[in-house]
């Protein structure tokens, strides 16, 4: 039982009266009410007032072309939750979509799902999801494809925030790091129907602010700044979400053996002296892996919230099974 949520989130009766679409893709197909209703369902598995098992039976089908921790356990937790059946391989290179055989990922779909009740992916080239979903009889959710998106981690991030701050509503939100990566793009989709007051980018100076992530906040009038020292965000945001300074490992498959460069321009680094020195109050997201861009001493300071998000993953993870699977 998680009694803290309780309290923050009312009790629910949600019952996927606004869900259409049993794939979760994009973020942009997540309307606000979409995002309200997943996050009730979550809070009920966090406080035990959802029935965790009306899937039993059911095989969750868990394809990683590309690595992960937490996305890949998080839904094998949640599935067992569910009293589903994760079913995958530990490595998708032996699988028949290998580079040696190539069968496709819309025949692998196609395939999968006749064996399966949802599919789960993760993959290094963007819109890699939608081709399954193109094919797939069950629900496909995105975690993850390329540079593109990862719908999934901004449902978590939104749902972490919202718990956070109370409302996301009028507060000013800061990303640092790279604004390339698929879990801004996919963040700040959800985020501009949120109507916070402002977003403050510190990327790293060579990286541009992408203009389809610049052009979602603006479309909705919320303020756009950019910046250029993380104390900046520490200094004057509610929540600061921060990204590596380097994500140049995205489009890598899982095999490539690719190592991403470790070191951040100190300008980009929460340190727990700038914490201190600015006074900030700001609650510290990450969707993880870190690089060097929060310092470890930040871990236990009560603005660090990402290993939180981590937990809360959980329930969401838990919600968007739940969803697909109710609308097969
Ligand atoms: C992502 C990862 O592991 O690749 N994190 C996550 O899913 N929690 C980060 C990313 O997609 O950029």
């Amino acid at each position: 039982m998680d009694q803290v949520l309780a309290k923050v989130f009312p009790t629910s009766t949600a019952s996927f009266t606004h869900l259409r679409s049993p794939h979760v893709l994009s973020a942009n197909d997540l309307s606000l009410d979409v995002v309200d209703e997943l996050c009730e369902i979550a809070t009920d598995f966090a406080t035990g007032r959802a029935d965790s098992h009306r899937n039993a039976g059911r095989a969750v089908a868990l394809l990683f072309f590309q690595a992960s921790t937490r996305t890949r356990l998080g839904f094998e937790v949640a599935a067992h939750r569910l009293g589903c059946q994760p079913v995958g391989m530990q490595d998708m290179s032996s699988s028949r979509s290998n580079k040696r055989t190539g069968e496709s990922l819309e025949d692998c779909a196609a395939v999968v799902s006749r064996l399966c009740d949802a599919i789960v992916v993760r993959h290094h080239e963007s819109g890699a999801a939608r081709r399954m979903a193109s094919r797939s009889r069950k629900p496909v959710i995105n975690a993850g494809d390329g540079w593109n998106e990862h719908p999934t981690q901004a449902l978590i991030d939104v749902f972490a925030m919202r718990r956070g701050l109370r409302a996301i509503r009028g507060a000013s939100i800061g990303f640092g790091g790279d604004p390339r990566g698929r879990t801004v793009r996919s963040l700040v989709q959800l985020l501009s129907q949120e109507g916070p007051r402002e977003v403050v980018f510190c990327p790293p100076a060579h990286v541009p602010v992408p203009e389809d992530v610049t052009a979602a906040l603006m479309h909705r009038q919320i303020r756009v700044r950019i910046v250029s020292d993380v104390e900046v965000l520490l200094a004057h945001c509610d929540a600061v979400m921060m990204a590596p300074y380097d994500m140049s490992d995205i489009g890598e498959a899982a095999s490539s053996g690719f190592v991403s460069p470790r070191t951040s321009p100190d300008a980009y680094v929460v340190t727990p002296e700038k914490i201190a020195r600015t006074n900030s109050k700001a609650l510290l997201y990450h969707p993880l892996p870190r690089q060097d861009e929060i310092h470890p001493d930040c871990d236990d300071l009560p603005n660090a919230m990402y290993f939180e998000q981590v937990r809360l993953s959980k329930y969401m993870r838990m919600a968007v099974l739940d969803r697909a699977l109710a609308l097969t």
